[in-house]
């Protein structure tokens, strides 16, 4: 009677511990599926976002003005690069401060979509 319920505790916590496990491998997937090439890129919410929040400043089709840079003539890993070192609150150029403010309320995917979109939507 005691044994069968040591045995049955013992796979109740060896049931739990693998599942822990496979959690575990699951998130390190996701983490590395948004990091590559494999990120399902979401051009319409990267235009809603381009529409709102940087045109007003790289241009229409984001072709830049004066201290504005072009942004069309770049590859989606740059444009995705600078995102990120903004929205840590660094500076690169003279006028940063403009696009940290913006850059911060970019998310991980909204980075993806967005490089992409702005590197490949104005060919
Ligand atoms: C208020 C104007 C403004 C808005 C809005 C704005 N930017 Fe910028 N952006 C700038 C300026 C100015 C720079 C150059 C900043 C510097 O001196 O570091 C810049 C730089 C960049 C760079 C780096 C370019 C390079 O060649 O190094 C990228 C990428 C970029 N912006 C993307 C975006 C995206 C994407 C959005 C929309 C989410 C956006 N910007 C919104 C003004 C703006």
């Amino acid at each position: 009677m005691l044994r069968n319920c040591v045995l049955t505790m013992l796979m109740i916590i060896c049931g739990f511990a693998a599942r822990a496990d496979n959690h575990a491998t699951d998130a390190a997937a996701e983490d590395s599926d948004t990091s590559t090439v494999e990120h399902v890129v979401d051009l319409e919410a990267a235009e809603k976002i381009f529409r709102k929040s940087c045109r007003a400043c790289h241009g229409n089709k984001a072709q830049g003005a004066a201290s504005y840079p072009k942004l069309s003539d770049k590859t989606p890993e740059y444009i995705a690069e600078k995102l990120k070192i903004y929205r840590s609150g660094e500076k690169i150029g003279p006028n940063s401060i403009l696009m940290i403010s913006h850059a911060k309320k970019l998310s991980d995917e909204d980075i993806a979509n967005i490089s992409v979109y702005v590197a490949t939507a104005f060919d």
